[in-house]
This record gives C-alpha cells, structure tokens and sequence, in this order.
C-alpha cells in the first residue's frame, strides 16, 4: 500500500468512494452525488490553493483518499484548515485511515498551518475514537447543524494545534 499524492487519474476511484459515502452514509451532509467533473474541479482547487489531497493506492486501486483544505475563507482563518478521510469500506480497520492521517499531519505542519480542524457526525464515533488516536480534542457538539435522510444531525468539532507560532 501507498500513500501518495493524488493525480488526475486517481479521480474515479476516489469519485467511488466520495458517492458510495454520499449514498450511505452519515457523512457528507448532502444526498447530491457528484460527478467526475465536480471532483477534478475540487482536486484542482486544492492543489491551487497549496493544500494536498493524499490517496492510498494498493495494485492500482484506490482504497481511500485524504485531503485538507479551508476552514472559512476570510484571511483571518488562513491558518485554518479541516481536513477529511474516506476508505473505500473493505479497506477500513487497516491503518490505512492512520497512514493518510499522518500524510495531512506532516504536508499542513511543512507549509505552516496552525490549526487541523475535523467536522464529524456526533454519531461516528469510530472516527471520533480515530481523531482522539492523534490528539485531536473534542470540543463540543453542535446539535441540528445540518439534516441528510430527512433527519438532523449534529455536528462535532475536533481541534489539533500544529504548531506554537506566534500570530502572523
Ligand atoms: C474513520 C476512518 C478514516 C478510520 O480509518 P481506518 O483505517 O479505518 O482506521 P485505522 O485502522 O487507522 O485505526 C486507527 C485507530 O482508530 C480507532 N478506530 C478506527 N476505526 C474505529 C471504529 N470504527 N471504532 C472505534 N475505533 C476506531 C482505533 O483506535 C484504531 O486503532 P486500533 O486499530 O489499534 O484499535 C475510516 O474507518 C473511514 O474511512 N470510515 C468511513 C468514512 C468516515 O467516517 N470518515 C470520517 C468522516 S469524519
């Protein structure tokens, strides 16, 4: 298994998992799947802006991407970045979820970012339990903040601090 950097080629598999997760889960707060075209325009985004998208490629195949980008766009959040992970749902339970963590970890660290937010569902908490693994901390849950299957759902917010710079 690899983690590397994602291409323009590694869009369908990561297409795959980014619907899959739309269509069952709750995650992604939108019952909107998305096409080819909406992926290579988020992938671009990404890389235009200096954050990463990682995949973990395994004889060809990918079994999950994980990517970071804005928080909120004013400049004042510029060290702000929220970050997710999917797995393609055979690949999880394998350290790979760990791997591409450690990716986001080290790439936001090199390029100065100060603050690594997650936006979970306060039902997962398999990927509550993950984040606790890295230090994340858990500070608060936000009820009704979105609705996806004709039922809110709320919101928690995990925190990890990068780096002890000063304010820019
Ligand atoms: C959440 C996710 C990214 C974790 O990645 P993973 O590769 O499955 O996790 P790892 O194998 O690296 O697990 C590392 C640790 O995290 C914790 N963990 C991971 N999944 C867990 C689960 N379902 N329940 C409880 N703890 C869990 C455990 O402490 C685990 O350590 P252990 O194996 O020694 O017990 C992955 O399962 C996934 O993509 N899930 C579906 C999509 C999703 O929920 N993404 C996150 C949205 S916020």
């Amino acid at each position: 298994m690899n983690i590397r950097l994602a291409t323009e080629a590694d869009l369908p598999g990561i297409l795959d998992i980014h619907n899959d997760a739309i269509r069952r889960l709750d995650a992604i707060w939108t019952e909107a799947e998305e096409t080819l075209e909406d992926r290579r325009a988020w992938l671009q985004d990404r890389e235009n802006n200096g954050f990463a998208v990682f995949v973990a490629e395994k004889d060809g195949e990918i079994l999950g991407h994980g990517s970071y980008g804005t928080y909120r766009s004013r400049s004042g959040y510029n060290k702000t970045v929220e970050h997710s992970i999917y797995l393609r749902e055979d690949a999880q339970g394998q350290g790979i979820g760990t791997a591409l963590m450690e990716a986001i970890i080290a790439d936001a660290k090199a390029k100065g970012f100060h603050l690594l937010v997650a936006v979970i569902d306060s039902k997962n908490t398999g990927s509550i339990v993950f984040h606790e693994r890295f230090g994340f901390v858990n500070m608060g849950t936000l009820p009704q903040a979105g609705h996806k299957f004709g039922r809110w759902l709320d919101q928690v917010n995990m925190y990890l601090i990068l780096n002890d710079d000063p304010a820019p």
